[in-house]
């Protein structure tokens, strides 16, 4: 039998006049993480949030911050989202010249590094940095909003970075974002994916979130 797998509902499609019953809401039903989508409109299209609210999720909640950065320049922000209590932090390949040195960073400020392949980047580019990374994060919808159709086409990126990953010597956690519903989760979870990003199938869901989260552990089982 599998591992349990990660829930890491995004906020993104959390209602923000309701955030703090929303966060306790995904917490009594058993989420792992909360993942907080930060995007500048530059890198991606969209603006959505910075530290401040990395922040206030610190102040409602105990479970890790899960923070994916999609943005130009990371490095010149990882500082402050980590001293606002980002436990993980994620920053992409793309267009990045430094990631190496900015994944190194994130670990000795104290917070887990995550690097990020967006559906146009191919595994290979992540090659040189495993060794310094305790994320995967393999994008299965362009990055910038919610409510995308999912990739399927992804998962057989997920299976190729699960074998770069089985060379090392090191325990190293794939997540998938984009697209993640109950339906969707079992091929990538059986590629090699653990840690699962959902916006829409958890806050949106008609059942409600208790609802969106039972839907994606119960798929994981099947
Ligand atoms: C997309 C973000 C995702 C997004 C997922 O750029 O990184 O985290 O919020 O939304 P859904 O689950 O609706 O695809
Ligand atoms: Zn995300």
């Amino acid at each position: 039998m599998q591992k349990e797998i990660i829930i890491s509902p995004s906020i993104l499609s959390a209602d923000f006049a309701h955030l703090e019953n929303q966060i306790k809401e995904i917490e009594q039903h058993g989420a792992n993480w909360i993942h907080v989508d930060v995007m500048d409109g530059q890198f991606v299209p969209n603006i959505t949030m910075g530290p401040f609210i990395v922040k206030h999720c610190k102040r409602l909640s105990n479970l890790p911050l899960d923070v994916h950065l999609m943005i130009e320049k990371p490095e010149n922000h990882i500082k402050a989202f980590i001293d606002a209590g980002a436990n993980r932090v994620t920053i992409h390949t793309e267009g990045n010249p430094n990631i190496y040195r900015t994944l190194q960073e994130i670990g000795e400020l104290g917070a887990s590094p995550g690097i990020a392949l967006s559906p146009g980047t191919p595994a290979s580019m992540i090659e040189n940095v495993l060794e310094v990374v305790d994320m995967v994060l393999v994008m299965t919808v362009n990055p910038g909003f919610s409510g995308q159709k999912h990739m399927p086409s992804m998962i057989q990126k997920v299976a190729t970075v699960n074998e770069m990953i089985k060379k090392l010597n090191r325990e190293i956690i794939i997540e998938v974002d984009g697209g993640i519903t109950a339906k969707t989760l079992p091929p990538i979870h059986k590629a090699g994916a653990t840690a699962f990003v959902a916006a829409t199938s958890i806050f949106k869901h008609q059942n409600g979130i208790k609802s969106g989260i039972q839907a994606l552990r119960d798929a994981s089982l099947s």
